[in-house]
């Protein structure tokens, strides 16, 4: 039986053609696993954020940043995309990237989300924390939640240039309709940008240090955001590889005239927990932040800023079973459907689904995927004989659901 609505936190939202949000996801809400004392995702969380109550203090010595880490997952479209100034037809927005409720409320995507609310509040240096929500491909890097730190701080003219009252933010006439170049927004001064520049380079590049230690090689690589001109992501080397450790920039101004400010100009930034935490504590698997195993959380009973190298408790076999189907030709496949679909019904003993094959028949125009279904329990060896009843059963609900032929 379909239901009509989703109850979420003590709200109820009426179903539409948008919903897509799954029970398993569901069941993520309310964790809060980044604020639980001495997990990994905590440690991390804790010490990004003593860092900024560091590096920024009034003349009393208090921290200037605030902390935001209870804010609401569910969020509405304007929350999410609208006040960020995402386009109406920007890929981000799409039905098989994001967890809609409906057509008016989401989980959100990312921390950014709650940027405009806050600076409408009035704060104009904050941090926010929290549980975000994406669909994606499965495997040991990738789970549909994970959480983000991002912050935001805005200065006045007074507070960028406080020994030379000639130096402006803004360029006279203040066009805000053009749009600018790659190396700084219409609006804006040369002299402003190059100066928020660089307080927010040092600041992050001080932040990679804090993390992984004085001598991290890093990077600064030019990007795209629909909030940010210019914008940039910050790349450090680590372990032979070149991460993407977070996405940072000049926040356009229309978000901040929009939230009702007029006098300040803002740099912002959002970065990734589990990336920097399965790094630092060279955690192999990101669904092991949701495990309740004592054998994994007690590693991490020390100090945030304690070293600990995890020790897999032992690593179980894999069960690897494939499923080809034939795609529906009256309707829309996305690969995000099947592995949302497969993770609803194997859960956390799913480690990775990996398309390993697909082709078009000549003569009937259909088309066949192939996926491989790696199962492994975190804590257990699986049996082949359970495997084959949850794998069984995500052939007959993909049968049903999206409309596949089972080969
Ligand atoms: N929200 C961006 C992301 O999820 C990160 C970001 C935050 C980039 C703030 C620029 C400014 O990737």
């Amino acid at each position: 039986e379909i239901q009509s609505h989703v109850t979420l936190l003590d709200n109820t939202y009426l179903k539409d053609d948008f919903s897509n949000v799954t029970d398993k996801i569901i069941s993520h809400l309310g964790r809060n696993i980044y604020t639980k004392e001495h997990h990994p995702l905590s440690h991390v969380r804790q010490r990004m954020v003593n860092y900024f109550y560091k590096r920024f203090v009034n003349r009393r010595g208090n921290p200037f940043f605030s902390v935001y880490d209870s804010l609401s997952p569910i969020v509405s479209l304007d929350q999410n995309f609208d006040s960020l100034l995402t386009p109406k037809d920007h890929p981000s927005r799409s039905k098989t990237d994001c967890y809609y409720l409906n057509r008016d409320y989401l989980l959100r995507a990312h921390m950014t989300a709650h940027q405009s609310e806050l600076m409408r509040a009035g704060l104009n240096n904050f941090i926010m924390v929290g549980d975000v929500y994406r669909r994606d491909e499965i495997d040991r890097t990738h789970y549909p939640v994970f959480h983000q730190l991002d912050a935001v701080r805005l200065k006045t003219r007074e507070e960028l240039f406080p020994r030379d009252d000639t130096l402006q933010i803004f360029e006279v006439g203040n066009n805000t309709q053009s749009t600018g170049t790659q190396q700084k927004q219409a609006c804006h001064t040369l002299e402003a940008v190059k100066l928020m520049e660089h307080e927010l380079k040092t600041t992050l590049a001080g932040l990679a240090k804090q993390l992984f230690g004085e001598k991290i090689e890093y990077r600064w690589i030019d990007t795209y955001f629909p909030f940010t001109q210019p914008s940039w992501e910050l790349e450090v080397f680590h372990e032979n590889n070149w991460l993407e450790l977070l996405g940072c920039g000049i926040m356009r101004q229309p978000i901040l005239t929009n939230a009702g400010i007029v006098d300040r100009i803002g740099w912002a930034f959002g970065i990734g927990l589990e990336r920097v935490a399965m790094c630092l504590y060279k955690i192999p698997d990101i669904r092991l932040f949701w495990s309740q195993d004592t054998g994994f959380l007690n590693q991490f009973k020390v100090k945030c800023d304690e070293n600990v190298t995890y020790k897999s408790v032992s690593q179980f076999p894999q069960c690897v079973n494939d499923l080809s189907f034939w795609l529906p030709q009256d309707k829309e496949f996305a690969s995000n459907d099947f592995y949302d679909l497969a993770r609803n019904i194997g859960g956390d003993i799913i480690e990775q689904v990996v398309l390993v094959d697909e082709f078009t028949h000549p003569k009937t125009g259909k088309t066949s995927h192939c996926y491989r279904i790696i199962y492994r329990h975190m804590e257990r060896t699986l049996i082949q004989s359970e495997v084959n009843i949850i794998h069984k059963e995500i052939a007959k609900v993909a049968a049903s659901a999206l409309g596949v032929q089972i080969r």
